[in-house]
């Protein structure tokens, strides 16, 4: 039963006649894309895991579901029988309390169960949701299906680089998927210019109706020197001249674990970039493609951005003074819904341009907790707080993140070394 007919059925069938209907119409739509994004998939390429950090489609597939079974159904669901009993440990992602799970970097061996199991999972654990999303339900367990919607949204987001990853890995750099029509690039790219920020004592963190995750807040105030902020992303042109200029072998730009990181790993370029006859090639969703000098610069590591702001003359800006900066954007750009699932162009005129999607945004703030800060209580607490070390804070979102995820208080974070997400650069300037 598609996940349509399914709404109809049970809103027929529903004993509660004051559900939430948009809390069900938006459990149903992040539970097709994740499927919509799986679509153009060979059944082989659900097991790709090319390297520790990403998992294969078929896990994202389950281990999203296995959050609705595990933090609802089994809580909430009106004698609820899982799907498999051996489910609640092979799904696990980090939850310890909930109990054991197999190694991350061993998800690909997880051959069973089948991807026609996991669908069938995934049918049974709707069912399931969409009879409690139309029974009374208490204010708590909707608080749970907000965060498994926003959690699956950001495994839509793992899907996306998790699969370019695996096919990249492939010499045959397969694409995930074709463009009818060639994509236009804007011949010239806007000049980066600079916008202004007066020095002052300013709000930050979430506060308000609506969904944000707990590390988002509490708000409260911080400090900021005057600062300026570039008007848009650095192009891979301008990251090109950074390479011609050595910026790889001068050790004099990099912070020392950057440049152990970069000799280690023998990096000359940003990780999908590749030389052929002496012109650049980048993968992309759509295969090797001819290295666009407009377009955004993507896939680097927090230590290749602050090396190249240092070559710049700038620097990496604050979380909060990039928040401080985007609260007076619109939440609108090249998010997932745009299809593209590559960064685009500036073209625009906007005094800033492309805060939000095309790429996350690597800013200088370690990912540590706000003042107050005090994670869930239950399993779900572990869900962001326990991370908060050896770990940087991004913003903004990019061309693979769901509009209705991403807003200006929204704190993203990886290690410095990794460099699969759509990651790039915004210069700031200023004391
Ligand atoms: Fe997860």
């Amino acid at each position: 039963m598609s996940n349509s007919a399914l709404h109809d059925t049970a809103v027929a069938k529903s004993p509660a006649r004051d559900y939430d209907a948009s809390l069900l119409q938006s459990y149903l739509t992040t539970r097709d894309t994740s499927l919509h994004l799986c679509a153009p998939l060979e059944i082989e390429d659900h097991s790709l895991q090319a390297m520790p950090d990403a998992s294969p489609a078929k896990w994202h597939l389950a281990h999203t579901t296995w959050f609705f079974e595990t933090f609802l159904l089994s809580q909430y669901g009106d004698q609820f029988q899982p799907f498999h009993p051996a489910f609640r440990n092979l799904f696990n992602s980090y939850y310890n309390a909930v109990g054991d799970r197999p190694l991350r970097a061993m998800r690909h061996i997880l051959s069973r169960p089948s991807l026609d199991e996991v669908h069938a999972y995934r049918i049974y654990v709707d069912e399931a949701m969409v009879h409690l999303l139309t029974s009374d339900l208490p204010g708590e367990a909707r608080q749970l299906i907000v965060l498994g919607i926003n959690h699956e949204q950001q495994h839509q987001e793992l899907i996306v680089t998790d699969v370019k990853n695996g096919l990249w890995a492939n010499p045959m750099r397969q694409a995930y998927q074709f463009r009818a029509e060639p994509r236009k690039t804007p011949s010239a790219v806007s000049s980066l210019t600079w916008q202004n920020f007066p020095q002052d004592v300013y709000d930050v963190g979430f506060e308000g109706d609506g969904f944000a995750f707990d590390n988002e807040g509490p708000r409260h105030k911080v400090y900021a020197n005057a600062f300026r902020l570039a008007s848009r992303l650095i192009t891979n042109g301008e990251y090109l001249e950074f390479m011609r200029d050595g910026g790889y072998g001068n050790p004099l730009l990099w912070l020392s674990d950057g440049w152990d990181c970069v000799r280690n790993n023998q990096w000359t370029a940003p990780l999908y970039w590749e030389q052929r006859d002496g012109e650049w090639w980048n993968y992309t969703m759509e295969g090797m493609q001819p290295l666009r000098l407009n377009e955004p610069l993507c896939h680097v590591s927090y230590y290749e951005a602050d090396a190249f702001a240092h070559w710049a003359g700038g620097r990496l800006p604050t979380e909060f003074e990039w928040e401080i900066a985007a609260r007076s954007c619109p939440v609108e750009g090249n998010l997932l819904e745009s299809g593209a699932l590559h960064p685009q162009p500036a073209s625009g005129a906007e005094p800033l341009a492309q805060m939000f999607g095309d790429v996350w945004e690597w800013t200088a703030s370690a990912y540590t907790p706000y003042p107050g800060f005090k994670p869930a209580a239950g399993a779900v607490g572990e869900y962001n707080g326990k991370f908060m070390c050896n770990q940087m804070v991004l913003r903004g979102g990019s061309c693979a993140t769901p509009l209705s995820h991403i807003r200006a208080t929204y704190r993203n974070f990886f290690p410095p070394h990794a460099r699969w997400q759509f990651m790039g650069v915004r210069l700031a300037n200023g004391d």
